[in-house]
């Protein structure tokens, strides 16, 4: 009979296409970008909006938790927020005393719910926020003002601002703009930078919270990453996660292209990688590599026919057809694609919902009020599966040479 302890597999190395990145490359003009925003903040006693914006998978959770190390570094206080605690002072105090309690070493408290304006204590003396009843109503800019210290708030899937699911209170986007609009303009009295990462349309989302325009220097459109921070990317997975033996450059030459620097790409080809080598006690050999390969496309297919649901087949035809006539990695205008959505799906009324859809889904992105399928090889599977047919090859194409890659 086996024992349990047979029937638990054993530790094998894992790489998960989602969140905070384990080996982390690259984004040093952002880096610096917020490290600047910080300084600032720092030397005025202000605050303001840093906001993350990009398709699914270009790094947006990963960017924010590496912003957050810089900020520990530089003794911030820091603390990830949902939407509501921008609104609901007991979620709020929950997120602040989380982390307190975290780094005292596990959270034991409670806070006390079901009230719709909630009494809040005050500051301790260790830093943290304690929560206590008190007479007076009070708010989540209360809050915030309550501490001295510099502190980072980070706000991850930030166009979930725009949601409104009930019960919420009927005045929670009123609170919500009063506690941006604070923020935004350094009224909190204490450094404050809130660290917004979302989809494509999060900075609509701000706007419509009365956020007027978020700062140059504190917006980033998150594009693929440089060549040479995807190659790192890949060598520490292969050596460092997977124990590859020998020169790894010739997978890292045959995997890099086809990412196409797209963290999720990346992430896609490491999985089978690193588990290749696991079994293989590290040998690169190139039938293990073949395998990778494939597997690592059947990855990236999966991630497009994700964007892809919820668009019916005669949808997709039509955006297959416009992007036909497109190479691909460059800009479009709205107004051609609707176009050809018009002629295709009936009406402009549905020409505008399904370009809107399919730039929430991240088929699309936004480059300086043009367009763009933000990865060449997402935009030649939708012609390849749904437009006119044409010799679809996987083609290496040239990874920027920024991290930006938006120019
Ligand atoms: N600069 C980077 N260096 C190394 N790995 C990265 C980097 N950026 C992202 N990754 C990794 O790529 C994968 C996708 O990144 P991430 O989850 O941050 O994307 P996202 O934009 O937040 O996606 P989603 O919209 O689905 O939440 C994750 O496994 C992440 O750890
Ligand atoms: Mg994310």
């Amino acid at each position: 009979m086996s024992k349990p302890s047979d029937l638990i597999p054993p530790e094998r190395p894992f790489a998960s296409d989602r969140g905070v990145a384990k080996y982390f490359h690259g984004r040093k003009d952002i880096l610096q970008k917020f490290t600047d925003q910080m300084r600032e903040a720092k030397r005025t006693g202000g605050g303001t909006i840093f906001l993350v914006q990009a398709a699914p998978g270009a790094g947006k959770t990963a960017l924010l938790a590496e912003c957050r190390r810089i900020a520990e570094l530089a003794k911030w206080e820091t603390a990830e927020i949902n939407s509501s605690d921008l609104w609901d002072t007991n979620t709020l105090l929950e997120s602040l005393d989380q982390e307190t309690k975290q780094k005292e070493g596990g959270w034991s408290g409670h806070l006390e719910g079901g009230v719709d304006v909630p009494g809040v204590g005050s500051m301790k003396a260790g830093g943290g926020y304690e929560s206590k009843k008190i007479d007076t109503p009070r708010t989540t800019l209360d809050v915030l003002k309550d501490g001295k210290e510099a502190l980072l708030l980070i706000l991850d899937e930030a166009q979930c601002l725009a949601e409104d699911i009930p019960p919420h209170p009927s005045d929670r986007r009123t609170r919500t703009r009063v506690l941006l609009d604070n923020i935004y303009n350094g009224k909190v009295k204490r450094p404050v930078i809130l660290l917004a990462g979302g989809l494509g349309f999060t900075e609509s989302v701000f706007e419509s919270l009365a956020v007027s325009r978020i700062e140059g220097d504190a917006f980033v459109g998150l594009g693929p990453l440089s060549q040479a921070s995807t190659r790192l990317v890949i060598k520490d997975w292969l050596v460092n996660e997977g124990g590859a033996e020998g020169n790894p450059n010739p997978w890292i030459d045959k995997i890099s292209p086809e990412t196409h620097g797209w963290p999720q790409h990346i992430l896609a080809y490491m999985k089978p990688a690193i588990r290749y080598l696991g079994a293989n006690a590290g040998k690169m050999i190139p039938t293990g590599l073949k395998d990778v390969l494939e597997e690592g496309r059947e990855r990236r297919v999966q991630y497009y026919t994700r964007r892809a649901k919820g668009l019916t087949r005669m949808q997709r035809e039509a955006i297959a057809r416009f992007l036909f006539t497109i190479p691909e990695g460059k800009r479009f205008a709205r107004e051609d694609l609707v176009a050809v959505l018009k002629e295709d799906l009936g009406s402009e009324a549905k020409a505008d919902s399904i370009f809107d859809k399919a730039f929430r889904k991240g088929i699309l992105d936004e480059r300086d009020g043009d367009y763009i399928v933000p990865i060449p090889s997402m935009h030649n599977w939708f012609v390849d599966e749904y437009g006119p047919s044409r010799d679809m090859s996987i083609r290496p194409v040239e990874i920027p040479s920024s991290d930006h890659g938006l120019g």
